[in-house]
């Protein structure tokens, strides 16, 4: 049974992140929404990652609303959902970036763990149709230089961002096999686009080149991964949300596997820089090597496939960056500052 095709009340948490900005936009679209919604409420903490700025340009639509506030907050969530009459949830929010949890985990096991458990039992409490757990391929752990991650592969985790993601997909399952509760789990390779905060590779080394600086790569540069544009991951969750079946798990991928060297030389000549920029450093600690989603459970049920080749989604990707160079510059200011500095030390710091 699908969900049904009225107008619903939605929550998505984290949604001033770099996804669930993008997926909020295409849901508030006018001319041809992703899903239809009579209301969104947007609950996000706004950690480092979130940014009222990123739906700067709908935060006067009368069907959105934003909630400052924590998952893990259990009153605060159950009022939320109350208090909106919640249909149904898509479940962004999380601590989101590897190297962060390597330097310190307790961050990405209270968020993603605990919040996905307060979230799951509010969310039983109140009766809602749906929830959709946003994962990640990671889950799988790494790939050898064969194969691909299917939704049967067993979770092997390698890294605490990982380990604290398959933790929660773990919490949704048993939820809809103890409580038939209507979770359903999406996993998805590496997305890029527009407002991608710049600790992940494409925007920092968009953000580094354009200031002339080095382009950090962590070990030889081989490392695989399977890059998809946001607004592909976006429509595979809508369709998830929409047609997807309780406790089922389905992948999305972009057929699309750049090794890390070789899309920065791509992300080099698009922008017009010297390879000279490169510069290799002391590798991520536990470093999967390849990931690559096979998506056609995803492509035959939920009638969903990507749709942006990614030379084409780069391109306009940089030009993005490019035009936004003041909403980067917001970022880079701020905090980020002590994090460059700690993560990738004096000579590459950005003073
Ligand atoms: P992001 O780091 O850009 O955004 C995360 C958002 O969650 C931020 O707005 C932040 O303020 C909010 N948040 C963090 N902790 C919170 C808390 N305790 N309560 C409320 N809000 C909180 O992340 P993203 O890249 O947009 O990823 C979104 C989701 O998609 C994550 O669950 C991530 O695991 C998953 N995912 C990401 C990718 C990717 O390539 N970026 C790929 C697959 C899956
Ligand atoms: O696969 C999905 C995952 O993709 C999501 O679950 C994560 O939230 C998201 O952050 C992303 O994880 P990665 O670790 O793959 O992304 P990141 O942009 O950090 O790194 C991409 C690759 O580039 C990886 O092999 C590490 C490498 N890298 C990264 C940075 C930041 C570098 O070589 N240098 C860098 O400075």
């Amino acid at each position: 049974m699908s969900l049904t095709q009225k107008a619903i009340n939605l929550l998505v948490t984290g949604g001033c992140g770099f996804i669930g900005s993008n997926f909020i936009r295409l849901l508030l679209d006018r001319h041809s929404p992703l899903v239809p919604v009579r209301s969104v409420v947007n609950l996000d903490k706004l950690t480092y990652a979130g940014n009222l700025e990123n739906l700067a340009d709908i935060a006067d639509d009368s069907r959105y609303r934003f909630v400052r506030g924590d998952i893990a907050d259990t009153e605060l969530v159950r009022r939320v959902l109350e208090e909106n009459r919640i249909d149904a949830v898509v479940h962004f929010a999380a601590e989101s970036h590897v190297d962060r949890s390597i330097l310190d985990s307790s961050p990405f096991i209270q968020t993603n763990i605990v919040g996905t458990q307060v979230l799951l039992d509010a969310s039983r409490a109140v009766g809602v149709d749906r929830f959709v757990q946003v994962s990640t391929d990671e889950v799988y752990g790494s790939l050898g230089e064969e194969g691909f991650f299917t939704e049967q592969t067993p979770l092997a985790p390698n890294s605490p961002y990982s380990a604290s993601k398959a933790s929660a997909d773990l919490l949704v399952r048993s939820y809809y096999h103890t409580f038939d509760f209507p979770g359903i789990i999406t996993r998805c390779s590496n997305n890029y686009g527009p407002y991608q905060f710049p600790e992940k590779l494409i925007p920092l080394f968009i953000s580094n080149a354009r200031n002339d600086r080095p382009l950090p790569v962590y070990g030889d540069g081989k490392n695989v991964r399977d890059w998809i544009h946001v607004s592909d991951h976006c429509a595979g969750v809508a369709q998830a949300l929409l047609q997807g079946r309780p406790g089922e798990v389905y992948n999305f991928g972009g057929r699309s596997e750049w090794r890390n060297i070789e899309l920065t030389e791509f992300l080099l000549d698009l922008l017009g820089k010297p390879k000279s920029l490169i510069q290799y450093v002391k590798d991520r600690l536990g470093h999967d090597l390849r990931y690559a989603i096979d998506c056609s459970k995803a492509e035959s049920e939920l009638n969903w496939s990507p749709q942006v080749t990614f030379k084409q989604g780069l391109k306009e990707t940089v030009d993005w960056y490019l035009e936004h160079e003041s909403w980067c510059a917001r970022i880079l200011s701020g905090d980020y500052r002590n994090y460059y500095y700690q993560q990738y030390g004096e000579t590459l710091n950005q003073e």
